[in-house]
């Protein structure tokens, strides 16, 4: 069985059909490639996975199990966690804080158990610690912790985004655009983490990224959108010599 399997979905804003009979299967352990011109619907695919928005059309398998209906807190719970396109962190907290914010679906205390400071909750407030900082550290923010989040350099926010994600324990990560605004050497040094965090944690990623040859070199599969629908969906080296996708890219 995929991990993720999307059946005919579809979402209308409107009279704008923003997605419209996108079918989409990825197998556990797959690093796929979403790209598309900007307004393809590329975001709002993601919105729909995540119960942002509810599709008017299809469903959404994880695991064989539909997500379609339930919230945003559910589907997280499930295991698809994700980042956004405009960074979303907590930027008075500090860099420990944010990933351990994200700790706290899988680790909980009782609330007089906070209040009264009882032994449980010094060994839940250790493991948390223990926990956000190994993700830290797979992002070399480990030497950071302290450090508010509004302090870090763009390319480290943009990295912590992905920690926090992550720390939600996801079977399947979305990722909007995590590049953007990074420079070359910055951006190359990201796609090696998203490679390793893929192996590491043996989680399934899908990556929204509008790069196309940074797409290639990373995902072994890519599905291309434009105007919601589905252009291509195949290999990198298939899709990326495709005259249509070409054309919708050119815009010719
Ligand atoms: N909440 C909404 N209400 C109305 N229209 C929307 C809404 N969200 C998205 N749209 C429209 O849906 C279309 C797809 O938008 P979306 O943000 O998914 O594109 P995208 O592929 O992520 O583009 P980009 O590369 O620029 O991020 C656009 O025409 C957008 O204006
Ligand atoms: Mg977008």
């Amino acid at each position: 069985m995929a991990l993720l399997e999307v059946k005919n979905l579809g979402i209308s804003f409107g009279g704008l059909r923003a997605v419209d009979e996108v079918n989409l299967q990825i197998e556990k352990g797959q690093l796929y490639g979403l790209i598309g011109p900007n307004g393809a619907g590329k975001t709002t695919l993601f919105n729909l996975l995540t119960g942002v928005y509810q599709p008017t059309d299809g469903v959404i398998l994880l695991d064989g199990v539909n997500m379609v209906g339930k919230t945003t807190a559910e589907i997280s719970m499930s295991g698809i966690g994700r980042t956004f396109q405009n960074i979303r962190l907590f930027k008075n907290m500090t860099v420990l804080d944010n990933v351990k914010v994200a700790l706290h679906n899988q680790e909980k205390y009782s609330l007089l158990t906070g209040i009264m400071r009882l032994p449980m909750y010094f060994i839940k407030e250790s493991k948390m610690n223990d926990t956000a900082r190994n993700i830290l550290k797979v992002f070399d923010l480990d030497k950071m912790e302290d450090t508010l989040a509004s302090n870090l350099p763009y390319g480290k926010q943009r990295k912590l985004e992905i920690a926090r994600a992550l720390a939600t324990n996801p079977k399947l990560l979305l990722l909007d655009e995590p590049a953007a605004g990074m420079n070359p050497n910055e951006t190359a040094e990201l796609m090696d983490t998203i490679r390793l965090i893929r192996d590491k944690f043996d989680i399934t990623i899908l990556l929204i990224e509008h790069d196309m040859k940074l797409v290639a070199g990373i995902c072994e599969q890519i599905l291309v959108l434009n105007f919601g629908t589905e252009l291509a969906n195949g290999t990198p080296e298939v899709v990326l010599h495709d005259p249509a996708v070409i054309t919708a890219y050119l815009g010719e």
